[in-house]
């Protein structure tokens, strides 16, 4: 009864998105949009099993029920672990047809050692998956995927995930888990450094580039891998920024700010989808049909596999939806084809399915699915295609990688403060450097790094000393502890020495560190976050820079030197005191394996920085969650601090984020011309084309990010204050101007309404282009019918 009453809520649910998604139709405002309802026949076959391939189908006539749900096992002997539970005995399983992939081990001798096993001692032959969390890069480790957005470059950010996907298959691997395309808004979520930030339509095109990196034009080609598009769905929404915790939202949100980075991963064809361990509606991801079954496989026709993320169907226990054989029952019944460590499918389904919880038919469903990826990357006519070392040795750390790091990481930096052009600084200066992170080859390739060898991590230091090239006088002082308290930073230190609390006195640094700040012309603080302390499981309450690094900066602010702040993060951080005494700040995030020489190139204009935010960052942790694309409340507040009684803002602070999405600045500077449109009436027919002129204005060639926002302005929904629509990056000398130009279509104007509907609605909307979502020029438009 349960079950079906679950299938009869979901098929509701999906019909409304199924007609959603196939109607182009437009509703008039004045109209009421029509429900839609479970009417399309297609809807009610829940069931419509997928073709295999002969060689599949002929595979699976041949398999015992065991070998089946063997299949949908997914093991780690160990390395990168990141739950309670590491797999045990995976050789035995290996041979023994209870294992279809494993993750976790690395270098190809090893993977090949377990392909070997699987294909010349398990019954059936069958090669396993090998896969691996390949996050921002693989050894050659690029900056984290949050800094990768900031530089709104998809060219570059398909260029990251190709060049991983070499470097990882050259090491054996063939299956990476990523992108995490999961909207953020929540500063406190560690896990907003693993993906591209607050914004769907930005991160539906990082989801695509990411996309087309990894997996190229040819899966079975040795060199391209099988991307893993995770977490489905609204795991970036966790209650309090807690990982893990609750997510819950309306629909109307989920479908126009949620999924469509996962939808946009579809589209582009990724192979594979990993779930959240979260609820969405009450219902643990790993077991929603609403999810799996019906928006993923029936609205959005994905034919690739689906995983758990790590022990997630066990977890569902502790959810409170029943013991291990009903979780593991529901979570297939749910769509669900492979099971990550937790081995709840493995060893309760031939229960489930004598006890007739279970179809057989579902089994060999999620079994087919696995093969069928296998067969994808050509494991079937090759189990060692993937895992070549020679290649290896050509290509792994080669020039062409590092060249690259370094590149990425300097396009990713964003400036957000330079005071009476304090940077770039001339080599000649005498430079205090300080601050716990200019010298932590530990602290450089920031989270999931899990292949980089943090050895060969260049520090800030040793990037600094480089681009000197000898001159002036650089020197260093640690300063202060990324923080004091030595229960925090055995917390953070759970995957090695991140934070190490020196043998002196916080006194001792500070002084040693002012003494040197008052010989120097100009300070160079490098602080922040210690690499772990954004993450998964690294939520924080307090997002400032911890108090043994704030009281080394008070001190140094007494010297009277300017300081320039180099700040590494995995997250926005409230900067209020640094925003106001500092004189220059460049947020470098965690720049991976060329980041110090990247820092090197940038403080001294080699590169000049064009990174521009993703996330809002906020004044106060209390402001959260803080994003461009809000609603307006009925008592709208203007902005600014003045307080207004009886008008949606705070007695304490003002709504503001300190720096807004899309913010960033330059060595040069832009100026925008106001928006000319090539018509004021958008229809069904036509198209319209918005463009500004963008003239730099400095003295240097910069890179600018010009960005369009549209605001619908009255709708059968309350409609947000403004969204991204569209986005260039451009290159401009000194002096020189360019046109950039929009097209706007009511394609482009479309959203999931009440009903689920993806429409677009006739009336005015309100135009807006610039190099950042607060400082836009501004037209209006109308779209008729
Ligand atoms: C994470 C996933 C990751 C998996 C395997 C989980 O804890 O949530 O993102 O892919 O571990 O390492």
């Amino acid at each position: 009864m349960k079950g079906l009453k679950n299938i009869f809520i979901g098929t509701l649910f999906i019909s409304a998105f199924l007609f959603a998604c196939n109607s182009n139709q437009q509703v008039l405002k004045t109209q009421t949009p029509s429900v839609a309802v479970d009417t399309t026949p297609e809807m009610k076959d829940m069931k419509a099993y997928d073709k295999f391939s002969p060689k599949v189908e002929a595979l699976l006539n041949k398999m015992t029920i065991e070998e089946k749900i063997g299949q949908l096992n997914l093991l780690s002997p160990g390395g990168a672990v990141t739950g309670a539970v590491v797999s045990e005995d995976v050789e035995r399983k290996i041979k023994e047809g209870k294992v279809g992939g494993i993750f976790g081990i690395k270098g190809a001798a090893r993977i090949h050692q377990a392909q070997k096993i699987a294909v010349e001692q398990s019954r059936l032959k069958i090669p396993i998956l090998i896969g691996l969390d390949v996050i921002h890069g693989h050894r050659t480790v690029f900056p984290i995927p949050l800094a990768l957005s900031c530089t709104w470059d998809m060219e570059l950010i398909e260029n990251s995930a190709r060049l991983a996907a070499r470097e990882a298959t050259a090491d054996g691997l063939m299956w990476t888990f990523s992108p995490m395309v999961d909207i953020a808004r929540d500063p406190r979520w560690g896990r907003i450094a693993e993906g591209a930030g607050e914004d769907p339509f930005l991160g539906s095109a990082i989801a695509r580039a990411m996309v087309k990196g990894y997996q190229g034009d040819d899966f079975k080609s040795p060199t391209t891998m099988l991307a893993c598009v995770k977490h489905f769905a609204n795991y970036g929404a966790a209650e309090g920024g807690r990982d893990y915790a609750t997510a819950d939202m309306s629909r109307v949100k989920m479908f126009n700010e949620y999924l469509p980075p996962f939808k946009a991963a579809v589209d582009a064809g990724v192979g594979s989808i990993m779930t959240a361990f979260n609820v969405v509606d009450y219902v643990p991801a790993s077991a929603n049909s609403d999810l799996y079954t019906d928006i993923l496989r029936k609205r959005w026709g994905f034919d690739g596999l689906v995983v758990t993320d790590y022990t997630a169907v066990n977890e569902m226990i502790k959810h409170g939806m029943g013991d291990l054989q009903e979780v593991s029952k529901r979570s297939l019944n749910a769509g669900i084809d492979m099971d990550m460590i937790g081995e709840g499918f493995l060893t309760t389904l031939k229960k489930s399915l004598d006890e007739g919880m279970v179809a057989e038919a579902d089994i060999r469903q999620a079994c087919g699915r696995i093969l069928r990826a296998k067969e994808l990357l050509g494991l079937f006519d090759d189990p060692y295609l993937y895992g070549d070392t020679l290649r290896a040795k050509k290509e792994i750390l080669s020039a062409e990688q590092q060249a690259f790091a370094r590149k990425a990481a300097g396009e990713s930096f964003v400036l957000l403060k330079n005071e009476n052009n304090v940077l770039p600084l001339s080599k000649n200066k005498k430079i205090a450097l300080i601050g716990p992170l200019a010298d932590s080859r530990r602290n450089m390739m920031g989270t999931w790094s899990v292949s980089g060898d943090h050895a060969k991590s260049v520090t800030v230091i040793e990037g600094v000393k480089s681009a000197m090239e000898n001159s002036g006088l650089l020197q260093y002082a640690k300063g202060a502890n990324i923080s004091d308290d030595p229960a925090f930073a055995k917390r953070v230190n759970a995957f090695g020495q991140e934070i190490v609390i020196d043998e002196r006195t916080p006194d001792q640094m500070i002084t040693e560190a002012v003494n040197i700040a008052n010989q120097s012309e100009v300070i160079v603080a490098v602080m922040g976050e210690a690499a772990d302390m954004s993450g998964e499981s690294s939520s924080l309450a307090h997002i400032g820079l911890q108090p043994s690094q704030r009281k080394l900066l008070e001190a140094l602010k007494k010297t009277g030197k300017p300081i320039v702040l180099v700040l590494y993060n995995g997250r926005p951080m409230t900067l209020g005191w640094e925003s106001e005494n500092m004189d220059a700040i460049l947020d470098v995030w965690f720049g991976g394996i060329q980041g110090g020489n990247a820092i090197g190139d940038v403080l001294f204009g080699t590169v000049n920085p064009g990174g521009k935010l993703t996330t809002s960052f906020p004044v106060h942790v209390g402001q959260v969650p803080v994003y461009h694309s809000m609603l307006s409340s009925g008592r709208p507040h203007a902005g600014g601090e003045k307080y207004n009684k009886f008008q949606s803002n705070y007695l304490d602070i003002s709504n503001d984020p300190l720096y807004h999405f899309g913010y960033g600045l330059s060595y040069t500077s832009f100026g925008y011309s106001g928006i000319t449109l090539s018509g004021n009436t958008l229809t069904p027919d036509n198209e319209i084309t918005a463009s500004v002129t963008v003239t730099n204005t400095g003295k240097r060639s910069g890179a600018e990010v010009v960005q369009l926002y549209i605001r619908d302005l009255v709708g059968s929904i309350s409609r947000p204050v403004k969204e991204l629509k569209g986005f260039e990056k451009i290159i401009l000398s000194p002096g020189e101007s360019k046109t950039v130009s929009f097209k706007i279509t009511p394609e482009l104007l479309k959203f999931y309404n009440s009903q689920l509907e993806h429409v677009w609605e006739p009336g005015e909307f309100k135009l807006m282009i610039g190099g950042s979502s607060s400082d836009t020029k501004n037209i209006e438009f109308t779209l008729k019918k």
